[in-house]
């Protein structure tokens, strides 16, 4: 009975943002001095959070993603985990930027945690103050150390112009370093990235331009599916990934839901409002209320936030304004997770 939307997408993957806090501030992500946060009391609790993804099941949801904000600020996440890994999952991932991914890898791992993905940028510990305001990239390196779980780890660089353009080879003989395959990440122009602007994007094409004047000829890896990176192939058989959700979006083959800490679900990443659940959870709908509302929203979608985005060609600039993102923080990318 699983639905599918107006463009016949299915719904597959689902990405919960399980807090809004995060303890670095991503020129990319969270540029401003100061945040509004989502109030304490309207955050899902792990019980509540592990009801809706059973009603999420019915509908064909078989992945699930942690994300936040910083998922490992929320106290006790390996409890959620263990909640999460004992339902018919194919995969239950993190995505953390491994701050704190040391100290909680352990337990992470016994709680049932398939595999993590750790944002990192740079290498050079200026630049990593420079761009996330902390000065935290030995913790990020040595929880990428401690980061053995069943499923592949993955490293995840935002690739500005001007800022970490000139570290993708670095990256990558990193990634290899470490055992994890690097996907680079073209900036995007969500909420959050109020500095956004065109220049600043370094395309696939443009990476892969420079990455073959270095390695050689770059194969295709793959054909690509629903997830947003597509693989790619150095001539010594090292693997990478580019997510091009900028220059070349994937919309139409887009399977994926999120749902903010406090309950908002949202189509797409680029969705202006969100359906709430949390008050339907909250006032005991039953289990079949829930899925139908689930489906129903699901049914009517037919967001290509991304590709509209593209279309603006020119004109794109920042999606919100500073201003815009105090009076309505559900459009923060820290909220709808990244
Ligand atoms: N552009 C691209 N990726 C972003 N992220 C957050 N903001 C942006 C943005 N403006 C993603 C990055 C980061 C993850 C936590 O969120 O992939 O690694
Ligand atoms: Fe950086 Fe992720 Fe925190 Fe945003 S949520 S500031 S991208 S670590």
């Amino acid at each position: 009975m699983s639905p599918v939307d107006r463009l016949a997408r299915p719904l597959r993957n689902l990405r919960l943002s399980v807090t809004d806090r995060c303890n670095l501030r991503c020129a990319y992500c969270m540029p401003e001095p100061d945040y509004v946060w989502l109030p304490n009391e309207q955050i899902l609790t792990f019980e509540e959070l592990s009801r809706l993804v059973d009603r999420f099941l019915p509908l064909g949801v078989t992945r699930v993603r942690l994300t936040g904000g910083e998922p490992l600020l929320r106290r006790e996440l390996p409890v959620l985990v263990k909640a999460l890994a004992a339902k018919p999952l194919e995969d239950l991932a993190l995505t953390t930027n491994g701050v704190l991914l040391a100290e909680h890898a352990e337990a992470l791992r016994t709680a049932g945690l398939h595999r993590v993905t750790v944002s990192l940028d740079t290498l050079k510990a200026d630049r990593f103050i420079a761009l996330s305001k902390r000065d935290h990239l030995p913790r990020v390196l040595e929880g990428i150390a401690a980061a053995r779980f069943p499923g592949q780890l993955k490293l995840d660089a935002v690739v500005i112009r001007g800022v970490n353009d000139d570290e993708l080879e670095p990256l990558l003989e990193y990634a290899g370093q470490v055992g994890a395959e690097l996907r680079f990440i073209e900036y995007m122009d969500v909420g959050g990235a109020t500095h956004w602007n065109r220049e600043h994007v370094v395309s696939r094409a443009e990476i892969l331009t420079r990455l073959e004047a270095r390695y050689g000829k770059i194969a295709p890896l793959g054909v690509p599916g629903p997830a947003p990176a597509e693989r790619f192939q150095l001539p010594d058989g090292r693997a990478f990934g580019i997510v091009a959700s900028t220059t070349a979006p994937f919309c139409r083959r887009c399977d994926r839901a999120r749902v903010t800490a406090d309950g908002h679900f949202l189509t797409c990443l680029y969705a202006s409002n969100g359906l709430d659940l949390k008050t339907p959870l909250r006032s005991g709908a039953t289990a079949a209320e829930l899925e139908q509302l689930l489906a129903w929203t699901w049914k009517h979608r037919s967001d290509r936030g991304a590709e509209e985005r593209a279309a603006l060609a020119a004109q794109r600039g920042p999606l919100a304004s500073a201003p815009v993102l105090r009076a309505a923080p559900h459009l923060e990318m820290h909220t709808r997770g990244g």
